[in-house]
């Protein structure tokens, strides 16, 4: 069925003697291309002129209630995080208001009484800042300025000798706020940081980002390149032993082997963890569900048992898993990237709206341990249909489903996921659609579940920008010459190497096993909407 793109797959590594290049060569765009980027860029500037209406200045609209909010800290988040999709758009007109009104951005304090959050301003504002600046040929410098301004802020976040920074900071007295952290927060740092160092010398950045990821990878992890979600920057130590690729684990393992191609470095260490994390997970975590045999990545919990659930956020990993299998030449890691990619795909496939839940669960052979409640009899039927089940049935607006599916058209050229992406288009504009922007979901298997008065930036950063892409010319911000960061904002990379990652690129395990330490509970992350709903802990016996 996917000849095509089996064929543009080994036609890729024949030219892939010279450079570890991600994007199949050659790939033929059908007419029907033209008319669904069009339709992407209608609801993106649907979106945004709904933004300006009601929320201009503010970070987020509220499209049912036709007002805002300032969940990142009133600095306009929406504007600075869809500059860059605008630039790709060539929206020219909206990307030099938005660039005129991030030179006005006073960083100095937050807007808001809030902490600041060095993780979500480092990947929104910072990174936002910093890929207009370069997308637009480094001609507004003031964007550089702008984000040296954030930066050396959110450099306050390393407090004495701690390798690893808090996660929040008050802004306004410099004050680090959060003693507790988790990998997500602490490790996605490095694609930012190291392009303000490219651009303004000061090599601090760079080394404050690296030395964060640096300690974690040298921990003893719970499972061999898995490192457990929480950590705490005093210390130094994990907190806790849970094992994700969904939130607040999933962008420390994303940019691994991102840094690794976007610095380039001869440091193995980065693209080796990489490789070792995802060895483990096809050791430990990969299940294949009892109907479909549809491939996901499970959790590991702290009492060392597998948790059969999945999630919107975690389903990156096909992405990443495609990006980092071609960078290490490992046809292996392609094709189980595939897999993962379908079955992220299933969860938006199989629901009444054609698009996928917050959260699910399914079972395999070795059981339907969740970690919550045993599914119901409502959701055994529709598993024995669809080979998943859903345990949050929201969708609000987030994009990793479809970035994935961006990645596997890129590699592999197969027009189906360009049908995938088309559908997740028409289920936008019959199911989102206000008369003041595109809302969120209640519950995606009930075309009468109402809206969701959603608010994210990712919507304009990454859902918009993923899908334009997936129908643009594919050298239009090609995977070869850009690094995305985990907010979908493109940072110009050099020429790839040959290969990443060692020729024995799985790490040796460790000479201590993994033990679970008592540590200070995790932060409240309950408003960071880039983490999960907290797990319920199941009793203990
Ligand atoms: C979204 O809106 C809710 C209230 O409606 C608010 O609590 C939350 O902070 C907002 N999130 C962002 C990112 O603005
Ligand atoms: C530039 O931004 C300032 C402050 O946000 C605003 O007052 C001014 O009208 C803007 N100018 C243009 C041309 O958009
Ligand atoms: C480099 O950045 C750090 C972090 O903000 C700052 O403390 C330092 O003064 C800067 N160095 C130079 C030479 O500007
Ligand atoms: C790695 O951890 C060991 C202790 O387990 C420590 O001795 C060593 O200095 C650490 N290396 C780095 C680069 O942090
Ligand atoms: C590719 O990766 C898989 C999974 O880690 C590993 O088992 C295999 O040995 C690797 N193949 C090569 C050629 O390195
Ligand atoms: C779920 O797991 C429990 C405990 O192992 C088992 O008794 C039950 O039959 C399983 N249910 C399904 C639908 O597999």
């Amino acid at each position: 069925m996917i000849s095509a793109g089996r064929l543009a797959l080994s036609l890729a590594f024949a030219s892939s003697a010279l450079a570890a290049n991600i994007q199949a060569p050659n790939i033929r765009l059908p007419r029907s291309a033209t008319a669904n980027r069009a339709a992407v860029e209608q609801i993106f500037t649907e979106s945004y002129a709904a933004y300006k209406k009601f929320a201009f200045g503010h970070d987020d609209l509220l499209p049912l209630s036709q007002s805002f909010t300032d969940g990142r800290n009133g600095w306009g988040a929406t504007i600075v995080d869809a500059m860059s999709t605008m630039h790709i758009m060539g929206l020219d007109d909206l990307f030099l208001e938005a660039v005129n009104f991030s030179s006005h951005i006073d960083f100095s304090k937050s807007q808001t009484p809030d902490t600041v959050s060095v993780f979500e301003t480092t990947i929104r504002y910072l990174g936002g800042l910093l890929s207009a600046f370069e997308l637009s040929g480094q001609k507004f410098p003031i964007l550089l300025e702008k984000a040296k301004e954030v930066g050396d802020k959110l450099a306050f976040a390393w407090v004495g000798s701690n390798d690893v920074p808090f996660g929040e900071i008050v802004f306004a007295t410099n004050t680090p706020q959060i003693a507790t952290s988790n990998i997500a927060e602490a490790g996605t740092l490095t694609l930012e940081f190291e392009t303000l160092t490219k651009h303004t010398g000061n090599q601090t950045y760079a080394d404050l980002a690296l030395k964060s990821v640096r300690h974690i990878a040298n921990l003893t992890a719970p499972l061999p390149g898995l490192a457990a979600q929480g950590i705490d920057p005093t210390s130094g130590e994990f907190v806790g032993g849970y094992v994700t690729w969904g939130g607040g684990s999933d962008s420390y393992f994303e940019y691994l082997i991102k840094h690794a191609r976007l610095s380039n470095t001869n440091d193995n260490i980065f693209a080796d963890t990489w490789h070792t994390a995802v060895d483990s997970s096809i050791k430990n975590l990969l299940r294949t569900s009892t109907v479909g045999n549809h491939l996901y990545l499970a959790d590991f919990d702290d009492s060392r048992t597998i948790r059969h659930i999945g999630s919107h956020l975690a389903c990156f990993y096909g992405g990443n898993w495609l990006m980092g299998g071609r960078l290490l030449n490992n046809q292996t890691i392609v094709d189980i990237a595939l897999q993962l990619v379908d079955a992220c795909w299933n969860t938006y496939a199989g629901d009444a709206t054609g698009i996928g839940p917050e959260a699910f669960a399914y079972i395999s052979t070795d059981g339907n341990f969740t970690g919550g409640d045993s599914p119901s009899a409502d959701q055994l039927a529709f598993y024995a249909e669809h080979g998943y089940y859903i345990t949050a049935s929201d969708y609000i607006q987030r994009p990793e489903v479809l970035e994935s599916n961006f990645y596997a058209f890129r590699v592999t050229g197969d027009s189906k996921y360009l049908d995938r992406a088309a559908s997740a288009v028409a289920s936008f504009n019959k199911f989102l659609k206000t008369d003041s922007g595109f809302a969120g979901l209640n519950d995606v298997n009930n075309v009468n579940g109402g809206l969701i008065d959603d608010n994210e930036s990712f919507w304009f950063a990454e859902v918009m920008k993923y899908l334009y892409l997936t129908f643009d010319d594919p050298n239009h911000i090609s995977l070869d010459s850009f690094v995305f960061n985990t907010e979908a904002h493109p940072f110009v990379a050099p020429p790839a190497k040959p290969v990443y990652g060692s020729p024995q690129s799985i790490l040796p395990p460790p000479t201590k096993p993994f033990q679970l330490k008592k540590g200070a509970p995790l932060p409240a992350i309950s408003p960071n909407p880039r983490l999960p709903k907290p797990i319920p802990v199941p009793p203990q016996s």
